[in-house]
């Protein structure tokens, strides 16, 4: 049996393209004692990978060249050298875009509970990252009106959930009438902006005629910038990502930041890994809410290690429909 993985290739500038990576061919790792080989089977694509593949100083450090890209897995254990786990455990791991790997930092995941995909999403980092945004950054109340981008995606989709969940008004803005129909009709949001359709400020003007008290930021750029100026007295802002920067050689300079001082907006960026100490209580929630059915979810599939650079390329400009994975068996 042989491994493959995706290795950094080059570092783009700008849009980022499949010619960035380049797949691999080697021997299976062998576990030392304490770790675990894994055979994985999904892989999450992730709008952060996009930020590993460049040197500029981040949260974390980037991916090298030459380097496995990083990214969450789940897959099956298939020799063990600790005690913790055993063959035929699921786990989810930080192995990468790589079929096998070995570790000693994987966290049991149960199959009973929900079908594995989920703990890369719904469940997952995504899930966890809405419930800590929408709970202690937007600490929103009964009645407020809470706006999502990328409403139809990972984290969005749960914001809205979560708002809705918790008494408030949730509205959406995605790209296209097919993604705004899905959140409002299937998700249950109480509506759905398409940003794509041209006049945002008027259309979110409509659909939030009392201005928005909780604003769960997933792209910056420009509809940022005009959620920002439609933003009541002492409203929140949660700055939880900025895709629409992401492959962009210039920032986007907003013009609304008059609004965070007139309104006294409180304003904050979160990242997920802060809340690690607690995503225990985050899962037992929304595996809760997800066992009632009352946490829906959409995925977007591509089959085959060999796929993963395409579907970064593809997430990055909106073309997923739901969380972006990769099936690797
Ligand atoms: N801070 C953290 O800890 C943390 C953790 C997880 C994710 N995030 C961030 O949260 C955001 C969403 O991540 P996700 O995993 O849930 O991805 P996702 O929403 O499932 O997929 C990305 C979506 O972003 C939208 N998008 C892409 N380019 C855009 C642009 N130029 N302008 C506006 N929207 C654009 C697209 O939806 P439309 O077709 O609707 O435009 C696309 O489907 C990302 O910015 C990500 O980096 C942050």
């Amino acid at each position: 049996m042989a491994n493959q993985r995706v290795v950094l290739a080059s570092r783009p500038s700008g849009w980022v393209s499949e010619a960035d990576f380049r797949i691999e061919e080697g021997p299976l790792p062998r576990p030392a004692e304490g770790e675990v080989l894994v055979k994985n089977l999904w892989l999450s694509l992730d709008p952060y990978m996009r930020g590993r593949m460049s040197d500029a100083k981040s949260y974390v450090k980037g991916v090298e060249l030459g380097e496995v890209m990083v990214g969450q897995t789940v897959g099956e254990v298939i020799e063990s050298r600790t005690e913790k786990l055993a063959p035929g455990d699921k786990v989810l791991t930080q192995l990468g875009w790589q079929l096998y790997g070995a570790t000693r930092e994987a966290t049991r995941v149960d199959e009973k509970r929900a079908p594995l995909s989920c703990y890369l999403g719904v469940l997952g980092m995504p899930g966890m990252t809405a419930y800590f945004g929408l709970k202690e950054i937007g600490q929103p109340k009964a009645g407020d009106t809470v706006v999502v981008s990328a409403a139809s995606g990972a984290v969005g989709s749960v914001v809205g959930q979560l708002a809705k969940l918790w008494g408030c008004r949730a509205v959406g803005v995605a790209g296209g009438a097919r993604k705004c129909d899905y959140v409002k009709r299937e998700l249950g949001f109480d509506d759905c902006v398409d940003y794509k359709a041209g006049n945002l400020a008027a259309a979110l003007k409509e659909a939030c005629p009392e201005a928005v008290d909780v604003y769960f930021d997933n792209v910056g750029g420009e509809i940022f910038d005009t959620v920002l100026a439609q933003m009541s007295l002492l409203s929140r802002v949660v700055v939880c990502g900025l895709i629409a920067d992401y492959n962009a050689t210039e920032p986007y300079r907003l013009r609304n930041w008059r609004s965070v001082l007139v309104n006294r907006i409180r304003l904050q960026g979160m990242i997920v890994f802060d809340w690690k100490e607690r995503h225990g209580e985050a899962l037992e929630v929304l595996a809760g809410y997800f066992a009632e059915g009352r946490l829906k979810y959409r995925e977007s599939v591509l089959a085959g290690l060999e796929n993963a650079p395409r579907g970064l390329v593809a997430l990055l400009k909106g073309e997923n429909f739901g969380k972006q994975l990769v099936r690797l068996a």
